[in-house]
């Protein structure tokens, strides 16, 4: 057997049935080939997955020889994430703020950095009000806020809508429906609502930075998620201006953005008038959130 071929045996020569842990152990090394960064860990949710186990289950069944059945099954999975497929999109979920998430190709898979964007709206959130959440893809920011927040109402807002499709298939998973509405509609012109507070991670990736994502993000995430032109500042310069608008007296608007943008997009800020302007750095000491307050 070679690696590149993913001719995974049920037997080889000598009649030794391949075990769970022998197969582990091959598709670990596979993906370490394809440069993979956490080769173990996603052979194990893999095969975790496509078995219908736990991790724990899986160490338990080390010693347990695998059906032909189940290697048809595991085979073209092993393969799509050796050519960098996303291991979110092979196994259908994800987990962000605590919960789980459908996630398909046509929605950007949740990252935990933006659970700092959740952790600022819940400082920003009184007893109770109306958020919009822009570009809501998957739906984590806003389904996760409304997990926490029983008293507020929700609006996820996306131009997308196979990404709202699956934003109504997480809202329904979480029984969101009485609260959290879903619209489709472009951050250049939002809903002519009056909202206490906008969240937003918009797309910030420029073209420049285009070129240089992992094949993961680049090959199978949706552009239209990530790429923003004016140096990926253009929703920034949309959602100032759109905000202005649509907050009430005293109301914030926080977005989530790139590492290298902390100093544009608080100018943004401040020339819209917003006050209270500051930065939030995330775990890895990197600026992730800018707000600001309407007075
Ligand atoms: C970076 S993703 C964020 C998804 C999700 N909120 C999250 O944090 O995981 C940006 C989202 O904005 C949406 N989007 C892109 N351009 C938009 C526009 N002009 N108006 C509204 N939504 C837009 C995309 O479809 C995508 O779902």
């Amino acid at each position: 057997m070679t690696q590149n071929s993913l001719t995974v045996p049920v037997e080889q020569e000598n009649n030794d049935l391949w075990t769970l842990l022998r197969l582990l152990r091959w598709v670990t090394t596979y993906f370490t080939e394809k440069g993979i960064d956490s080769p173990r860990l996603d052979a194990e949710l893999l095969l975790a997955h496509t078995l219908q186990l736990d991790r724990v289950g899986l160490y338990l069944n080390y010693d347990r020889p695998l059906l032909a059945a189940e290697l048809d099954k595991i085979r073209p999975l092993v393969k799509r994430r050796g050519q960098r497929e996303p291991l979110q999109y092979l196994l259908g979920t994800t987990e962000f703020w605590s919960l789980e998430f459908v996630v398909t190709p046509a929605v950007l898979i949740p990252r935990a950095d933006t659970e700092i964007l959740v952790e600022e709206a819940l400082n920003h959130t009184g007893p109770e009000g109306q958020l919009l959440d822009v570009g809501t893809g998957s739906g984590a920011i806003v389904i996760s806020l409304a997990s926490e927040r029983p008293t507020w109402q929700m609006t996820g807002l996306d131009i997308s809508s196979p990404a709202l499709a699956v934003a109504q298939k997480n809202v329904a998973r979480h029984q969101l429906e009485k609260r959290i509405e879903l619209l489709q509609g472009d951050l250049a012109e939002l809903p002519q609502r009056q909202y206490d507070l906008i969240v937003s991670n918009p797309p910030y990736i420029s073209r420049q930075e285009w070129d240089e994502l992992m094949p993961e993000v680049r090959c199978f995430e949706p552009q239209l998620a990530l790429l923003a032109d004016n140096d990926g500042l253009e929703c920034y310069q949309q959602l100032v201006t759109q905000a202005q608008t649509r907050l009430n007296a005293h109301g914030w608007l926080l977005v989530e953005i790139g590492y290298q943008q902390a100093e544009a997009v608080k100018s943004l800020f401040l020339a819209a008038g917003f006050k209270d302007v500051f930065v939030r750095k995330d775990y890895s000491g990197q600026p992730r959130v800018v707000g600001g307050c309407l007075y």
